[in-house]
């Protein structure tokens, strides 16, 4: 067994129709496809329909399953409406929402317009409360249950430099889960999240790390395991979250980062740095400085 590895292998998602907003690329192409393996429907979601076909192709012939993809741009909350009512009239039903679908770039604040702060608002924190909205307010009048799975970040509690709008915006994404995870408890909604270390895809990367950064910052070198992730991994976990089998697992957050916030927060985690035979000498100084 690997860790990359595939976790459940028997249909564990059969018949389940799930909702993957920006289903089209990256983690979510990936998700997708891991979905599809254990017996789910999918309908993938994106503004662009071509890409959204081109993934749709891709995804049935390496699963040989039930892909619908659906143009959407989910900042604009007529457009999510048609979405819903579009896998109403596919599937019969939805009972999964995976608010994948995400804006970024890197910028010092100072330099964004008042627009560019707000495109990045829009899509990850309106559109996620889109989707959240027009879903919840189905399966609630319908007295249907379901799950909803959020993408955020780990920045979304630490904070971060550069990326300001997208680290308010994943917060107020993390506030919303812990707040619906409770108060739509009584309708059967559960709600999670899932905080993701660097996953490498060419979203992110060609945003966040662009020219040569990529070279200048070597981001396995910020994870204590010394590696990024692999979107299996991703994909294992979110399957799990989706599934019955965590149907106790309500409002939490659930970071894959291995340990990558938590090396930059330990205030003596530049300690690591310390080579193994000096610290004989840093035990004697130490415990010289004993006055009693
Ligand atoms: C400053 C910028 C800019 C930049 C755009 N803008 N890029 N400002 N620096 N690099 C400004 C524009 O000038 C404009 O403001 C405003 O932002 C909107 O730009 P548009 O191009 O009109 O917006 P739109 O077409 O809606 O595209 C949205 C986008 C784009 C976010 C700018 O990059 C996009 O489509 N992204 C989707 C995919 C994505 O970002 N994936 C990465 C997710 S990674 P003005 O004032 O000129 O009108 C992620 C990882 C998190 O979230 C954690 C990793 C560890
Ligand atoms: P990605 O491929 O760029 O994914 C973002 C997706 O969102 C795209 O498919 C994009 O499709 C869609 N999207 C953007 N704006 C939209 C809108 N207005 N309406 C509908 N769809 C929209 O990047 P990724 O790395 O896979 O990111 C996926 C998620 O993981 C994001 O939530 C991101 O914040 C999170 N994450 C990623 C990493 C990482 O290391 N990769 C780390 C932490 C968190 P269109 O452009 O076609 O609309």
């Amino acid at each position: 067994m690997s860790f990359s590895d595939p976790m459940f292998k028997n249909n564990e998602l059969n018949n389940k129709v799930i909702v993957v907003t920006g289903g089209g690329s990256g983690l979510g192409k990936s998700m997708s496809e891991y979905f599809l393996s254990l017996g789910a429907k999918v309908v993938i979601t994106s503004r662009n329909m071509e890409k959204l076909n081109r993934a749709k192709s891709e995804l049935m012939e390496k699963t040989g399953g039930d892909v619908f993809p659906v143009a959407c741009d989910i900042r604009n909350y007529d457009e999510v409406e048609n979405l819903l009512s579009k896998c109403i009239e596919k599937f019969g039903k939805v009972d999964a929402l995976l608010n994948n679908a995400a804006g970024n770039f890197i910028s010092p604040t100072e330099r964004l317009s008042s627009n560019a702060f707000d495109t990045i608002i829009d899509i990850v924190l309106k559109g996620t409360k889109n989707c959240t909205l027009a879903f919840g307010k189905y399966w609630i009048k319908e007295k249907q249950k379901a799950t909803i799975l959020n993408i955020i970040t780990t920045y979304a509690w630490t904070g971060s430099g550069y990326v300001v709008p997208s680290a308010a915006a994943k917060a107020g994404v993390l506030a919303m889960t812990r707040s619906l995870a409770v108060e739509w408890s009584k309708y059967g909604i559960r709600l999670n999240a899932i905080a993701p270390g660097p996953f490498p895809t060419e979203g992110a990367w060609d945003r966040l790390l662009p020219g040569d950064l990529k070279e200048k910052f070597d981001v396995s070198k910020k994870v204590p395991l010394r590696r990024v992730g692999e979107h299996q991994e991703l994909s294992n976990l979110a399957a799990y979250l989706l599934s019955d089998y965590s149907a106790y697992i309500n409002g939490e957050v659930i970071t894959i980062d291995g340990g990558e916030w938590l090396q930059g927060a330990g205030q003596f985690n530049m300690l690591e740095k310390v080579p193994k035979e000096m610290w004989d000498m840093l035990e004697m100084m130490i415990r010289s400085k004993k006055t009693k």
